[in-house]
């Protein structure tokens, strides 16, 4: 399988009045045209790591690596400029919550448009055409309707896959979708998965996956890495789960609930300081 993305001793830093903050310490892993997984405990540096991929680090973080690789581009020595063009047609990223990702002030229909219209030419009714067959293909069943909403009018799924249908329309060839789903109910959630998961198999799409949810996943992608305090501590094959060798991917494990089982107490993730080293 040919790499889409080679990330090697990837650190993200943010100077502070009292220290250096390390968000992300050193994390190496590649990608090719498939579904990994990062999971990690909130503060693991999953979100900085997909940040930096994308060239959207704040302003006052550094980002270093040995390389930052994506289809033979290094993304390390991009200009401005050329990491904007990618952003978007070729990297594409979904964020948790589409409250903070899509304009309240534009309806639906046109933030599409004009997404892909920043990054291909194409006439107006073209556009329309195209954005009205992507909210199809992310389920939105009365997509006339839906193009002319406003966000503040549609429900949190469906602004979840209006954002998605946005982030899909320039057909990225790697799309992070940052805890897509986590502000939504489990059955939306599933939809919402199965939507990336056409995407991967039918367009030849790379995703990274990130999430908290080890079971959501392990079920979901073909490989895992775990992160702990900014680094990755462990990276398996989803189905290979189960034989994890480090003691926080095995804690994790064992904070899952499983149905039919009474647990008192309950479990407790042990975090030792060896771990950050
Ligand atoms: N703009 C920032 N300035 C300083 N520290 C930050 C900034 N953004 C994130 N961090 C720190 O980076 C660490 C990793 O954050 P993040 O990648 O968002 O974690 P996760 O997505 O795994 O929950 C956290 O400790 C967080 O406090
Ligand atoms: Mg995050």
């Amino acid at each position: 399988m040919t790499d889409l993305l080679t990330v090697q001793n990837l650190k993200v830093s943010y100077p502070t009045r009292t220290g250096v903050i390390e968000a992300v310490r050193g994390v190496s892993f590649t990608l090719g045209r498939e579904r990994l997984g990062i999971v990690g405990e909130s503060g693991s540096g999953k979100s900085q790591t997909g940040r930096a991929i994308m060239g959207l680090t704040p302003k006052h973080g550094i980002v270093s690596a040995d390389r930052l690789d994506f289809n033979g581009i290094d993304l390390l020595t991009a200009s401005a400029k050329r990491r904007r063009q990618l952003r978007g047609k070729r990297i594409a990223m979904v964020l948790q919550d589409p409250k903070y990702s899509l304009d309240p002030v534009m309806s639906i229909g046109r933030q599409i448009c004009e997404t892909l219209r920043t990054h291909e030419k194409v006439g107006k009714s073209e556009a329309r055409d195209r954005a009205l067959a992507m909210l199809e293909a992310v389920q939105i069943r009365d997509p006339k309707r839906v193009f002319d909403l406003y966000p503040h009018e549609v429900s949190g799924g469906m602004g979840q896959r209006a954002m998605i249908a946005m982030m899909l329309i320039a057909d990225p060839e790697l799309l992070i979708a940052d805890e897509p789903t986590s502000a939504l109910d489990v059955t939306v959630q599933l939809d919402v998965l199965r939507i990336m998961d056409r995407l991967v198999s039918e367009r030849g799409m790379g995703l990274i996956f990130v999430s908290h949810d080890l079971r959501l996943v392990s079920s979901f992608c073909d490989r895992v890495i775990v992160m702990y305090a900014g680094k990755v501590v462990e990276e398996l094959k989803a189905s290979e789960l189960k034989n994890a060798r480090h003691p926080y991917t095995q804690g994790l494990l064992n904070c899952m609930p499983q149905i039919g089982e009474s647990r008192h107490p309950l479990p407790v993730l042990d975090r030792k300081p060896e771990w950050t080293a």
